[in-house]
């Protein structure tokens, strides 16, 4: 499944990524004052992602909230779905909040952002994070996300950034374990939380769907299942610099609907993390 396996194993993880907080600061002002403290390169796919050598952490702008530390993939998301000042956004499984802060930018701080995650203990990581920002067209929700869609919210868009085991952080984590069961329970709940995001987005609404697993279960299966189940279509994804492959479409004995328009981020590509993305519309 991998395509040039050797390569992945080998990926580089020397360079740590952060996000601009534009909220905060200018882009360029950032990128002159770290300049003058790190190796810093320019990220080829996003205006305010920039790739760091050093202890990110450590530094006054750190503290300041000018930048988040965020793994360059997961940045990925926000740059799909292209959120909108006017927009209501349900950002389903929220914690610890790098995507919501991310998307609040975007939005300039207007529209509206539903924060859920199930997690309490990582909900006070993304209050922290949201405050730090100086993100402030947020609501957070505690609940579990296969039963939101009860509280009768809708949102023009949706992220599900599910769950997921996390293979795609195996090149900074070789010791990660790993058991094909962990896959199959995730997939399970990934199903669900995609039935209950799909029952709170408007017709005609958005859904992102990504996880950082490489498990074709957990990514091409659950875009399957939304279009057989859901009355959701998959639309194509533009993304400028940054190289991507399409979804895996057969695995064993199984076919998936959709794969050809969601995107794999594989770790030997490019600098990131592994990736998957799949952008859904409701019909
Ligand atoms: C990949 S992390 C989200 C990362 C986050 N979007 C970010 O960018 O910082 C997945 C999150 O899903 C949450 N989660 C797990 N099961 C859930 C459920 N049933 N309902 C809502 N959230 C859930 C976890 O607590 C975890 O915070």
């Amino acid at each position: 499944m991998i395509p040039d396996a050797e390569k992945l194993f080998s990926a580089s993880t020397e360079w740590k990524s952060i996000r601009v907080n534009t909220l905060k600061i200018g882009r360029d002002e950032l990128l002159e004052r770290l300049s003058e403290k790190f190796e810093v390169r320019e990220m080829p796919w996003y205006e305010n992602g920039f790739f760091i050598k050093g202890d990110i952490t450590k530094s006054l702008e750190y503290y300041l909230g000018y930048y988040h530390v965020q793994e360059a993939g997961s940045m990925l998301p926000p740059l799909v779905m292209l959120p909108d000042k006017n927009d209501c956004i349900i950002d389903i499984c929220a914690a610890p909040g790098s995507k919501t802060t991310q998307m609040a930018m975007m939005m300039e701080n207007e529209g509206i952002i539903f924060a859920n995650d199930v997690n309490s203990k990582r909900l006070r990581a993304l209050a922290h994070n949201i405050q730090k920002c100086g993100v402030v067209n947020c609501i957070i929700l505690n609940h579990d996300g296969r039963f939101l869609w009860k509280k009768g919210i809708k949102g023009d868009k949706i992220l599900l950034d599910a769950p997921c085991t996390a293979s795609g952080k195996i090149i900074k984590n070789k010791n990660m374990t790993w058991s094909y069961g962990r896959v199959i329970r995730m997939s399970k709940l990934q199903k669900r939380l995609i039935e209950s995001a799909s029952k709170c987005l408007i017709d005609g609404g958005t859904l992102v769907y990504s996880t950082c697993s490489l498990e074709p279960e957990e990514n091409e299966e659950v875009i399957d299942y939304a279009i057989k189940n859901l009355n959701m279509e998959v639309e194509k994804i533009e993304l400028v610099g940054i190289k991507t492959r399409r979804g895996i479409k057969r695995w064993g004995d199984k076919e998936y609907e959709g794969a050809e328009k969601a995107i794999r981020i594989w770790p030997q590509d490019n600098l990131t993390e592994g990736f998957f993305i799949c952008k859904l519309r409701k019909y």
